[in-house]
């Protein structure tokens, strides 16, 4: 185990969110963060030195995309996701959500139902509803403590509602799913079939548990690149989300354009400096830091279940194939979700992600993060058998 991701770091001095922001989320500052998608480990040493570079130059002056960055990209997509892409498919966004958001109001009209899974990030149901469009839910079903896309009701939703768009989230935030092959494209075929577009959200893409296999939709028909538009970034899996970087692929030239303009409008052209810098260093220099990562993910999440399956065999629960996130089921404690969330901070003294914020599907769940050194995690399960037992 790589020493890197033992190393307890204090993040109570800095600015984020997850350890600065409790007080105002969950009224009580003495709680140990496991909420917010972010990892306590150390970035990535070539990040942090990439950066420092940047300040050595000290001067913060405005800043192009460079070519390095798209190259570093267009590889890192090649390899890993079998994904082509070239330079005129490229665009850059400050975050998945905003390109959620850009894409909407570029390529939909107020009104216009847009289809999400039920429970799904909760972004997804604020951007539409923020942005006055219809919000359409497909409940996920559950098979052996898994999600199942629902395809019937995709289709009768996408008939009755006259559906427009679907946003899909693969590997699934809050259950970890990482979307079969097979469910993919019975998803894509359906859409395609009504002329629904897609936005298939893959921040989580290379964040995947061996034997599962992440598949990037668009991969897999070339027809599907007429109606897919992917959202990546390397923020999610390099833990260098302040940076606020992503990337938009759309390989349809129409709606690259339709898009693109949308972003003319809004002046999206120079994004953040440090953006642009510790994305091509995460895809061109941190590939073996990403391995290291995964080994300590794997082996916190061996902790988790065997915690659960030993000392909590009511609680049941699921185990992701990807992201770092643990999906469990408290129905077994009887509260409303409200009272749930008020049990686990004052008993447990722990902050965790309501899952009834994900949707009506989410209700009676709660969503761990487990990216951090194992002493936190071993104690984030002391204080959940807390709340459990008492
Ligand atoms: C599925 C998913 N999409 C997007 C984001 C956030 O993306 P960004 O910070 O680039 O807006 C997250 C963060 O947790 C996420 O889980």
């Amino acid at each position: 185990m790589n020493y890197l991701f033992n190393e307890i770091i204090d993040r109570k001095d800095g600015l984020g969110l997850k350890w600065n922001h409790l007080e105002q989320a969950f009224g009580s500052e003495e709680i140990l963060p496991m909420w917010v998608a972010d990892m306590d480990y150390a970035n990535p040493q070539p990040i942090i030195d990439s950066l420092k570079k940047v300040l050595d130059g000290r001067i913060l002056g405005y800043t192009a995309p460079p070519e390095s960055l798209y190259n570093a990209i267009i590889h890192w997509q090649k390899e890993r996701h079998q994904m082509e892409l070239s330079k005129d498919s490229i665009l850059f966004s400050p975050g998945v959500v905003p390109s959620i958001a850009l894409i909407i109001q570029a390529l939909t009209n107020e009104q216009d139902a847009i289809l999400i899974h039920d429970p799904v990030y909760t972004p997804f149901s604020n951007m539409i509803t923020l942005n006055k469009r219809r919000l359409v839910r497909s409940p996920l079903l559950i098979e052996n403590n898994q999600f199942k896309m629902n395809f019937k009701d995709i289709e009768k939703k996408i008939i009755e509602e006259k559906v427009k768009l679907f946003i899909l989230c693969n590997p699934q935030n809050p259950g970890g799913r990482v979307w079969s092959k097979k469910e993919l494209t019975t998803l894509a075929e359906l859409c395609k079939k009504h002329g629904v577009l897609i936005i298939s959200d893959e921040i989580h893409g290379d964040l995947i548990f061996s034997p599962h296999q992440f598949t990037s939709l668009v991969t897999l028909d070339p027809s599907y690149q007429d109606f897919v538009l992917t959202l990546s970034a390397a923020t999610k899996t390099f833990n260098i989300a302040g940076v606020k970087l992503s990337m938009i692929y759309i390989q349809n030239p129409k709606l690259y354009e339709q898009v693109s303009y949308y972003q003319e409008c809004i002046e999206h052209s120079g994004l953040n400096t440090f953006g642009y810098v510790a994305t091509e260093t995460a895809f061109s220099k941190c590939e073996p830091w990403l391995k290291e990562l995964m080994i300590n993910l794997s082996d916190n999440l061996e902790t988790i279940t065997t915690c659960f399956d030993t000392e909590l065999p009511n609680v049941s629960y699921m185990k992701p194939e990807g992201t770092y996130l643990f999906w469990f089921d408290c129905s077994s404690l009887r509260l409303t979700d409200e009272e749930l969330m008020e049990h686990f901070v004052r008993v447990g003294k722990i902050a965790l992600n309501s899952g009834a914020a994900y949707g009506p599907g989410g209700s009676q769940y709660l969503r761990l993060n487990f990216a951090a050194p194992k002493e936190l995690v071993e104690e984030g399960l002391k204080r959940i058998k807390l709340a459990f037992e008492n």
